[in-house]
């Protein structure tokens, strides 16, 4: 029976796996994983039932796929063992910052690598995981990265050009959404709420719209315009946003967000 094996068994790997698990696509009985020297990976396997690998050449008999799920700087201690028995095998990386080339370099006999980044609502299913391959990949391939990212939410398959700008906008975006929150339930604050209430005020407002837009599928713009009329209480608000230029500092960030991904990425 064809294993999916994960080398690292930290949070991220826990929401891959039980993603997995919950979707139907593997049972526990068909992962296996392996983590450093401390608890996370038989404790994942404790909880969830998967196979725990007391050694690589264990974590590899069976398994066709390979999800690299440890620190990113773990890879520069990957062995010539480690490589050697990935070879033939697809690697799936998640680790942030770390090139199509680095992963070849580490996996250089592998049948394809791939680089991803997921985001944290992948947690709950919810996430969005931008990748890509460092060669052509079969269709088998392909409906194996479909399962494994389909475990943490929807994905896009993206040149790696573009990573860096994927991780200054999904990768941190959740940031940006938490602060947005943040900010909002300050104002309630300043406005006169009492912190339990302006925090339910903050959040629900902010999940209920996000709620909304994912299930009407329509431009923001449309849904923004619905809650507007020509110079009334919304139009008061979004026009000081204007003025300060919201939409200016938000591009300022993601540009920030970029160049410094570029100057980690290694
Ligand atoms: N968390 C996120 O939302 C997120 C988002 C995007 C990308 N990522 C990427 O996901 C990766 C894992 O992040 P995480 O948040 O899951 O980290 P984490 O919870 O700290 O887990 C790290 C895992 O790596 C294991 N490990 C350490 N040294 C190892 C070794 N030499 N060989 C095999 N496994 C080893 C640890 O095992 P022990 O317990 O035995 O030490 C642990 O299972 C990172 O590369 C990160 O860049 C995470």
């Amino acid at each position: 029976m064809v294993e999916i094996a994960f080398l690292g068994a930290g949070s991220m790997a826990a929401a891959m796996v039980e993603g997995l698990i919950a979707k139907g696509t593997y049972p526990p009985g068909r992962i296996v994983c392996m983590g450093g020297t401390g608890a996370s990976a038989p404790a994942l396997a404790k909880r969830i039932g998967v196979r725990l690998a007391r050694s690589h050449e264990e974590l590899l008999s069976q398994a066709d796929t390979l999800v690299v799920a440890f620190k990113p700087h773990n890879l520069a201690g990957v062995s010539a063992r480690l490589s050697a028995l990935a070879a033939g095998r697809l690697v799936v990386s998640v680790l942030a910052g770390k090139r199509l080339a680095a992963l070849a370099l580490a996996f250089p006999g592998a049948r394809n690598v791939i680089r991803s980044m997921p985001n944290t609502p992948g947690q709950i299913g919810a996430g969005l995981t931008g990748w890509c391959a460092s060669g052509p990949l079969c269709a088998a391939d392909r409906a194996t990265l479909e399962e494994i990212f389909g475990a943490l939410g929807r994905h896009i398959e993206l040149p790696e050009a573009q990573m860096d700008a994927f991780t200054a906008i999904s990768g941190c975006g959740p940031a940006y959404v938490f602060e947005f929150a943040a900010a909002l339930r300050d104002a309630g604050l300043a406005v006169g709420f009492d912190s339990a209430a302006a925090k339910l005020l903050a959040v629900e407002t902010l999940v209920g719209a996000a709620r909304l837009l994912a299930v009407r599928n329509v431009d923001p713009e449309v849904l923004r315009s619905e809650v507007t009329s020509p110079n009334g209480v919304t139009a008061a608000g979004l026009r000081r946003m204007a003025d300060r230029d919201f939409r200016g500092i938000l591009l300022e960030a993601i540009v920030a967000a970029r160049a410094r991904s570029e100057e980690l990425s290694a």
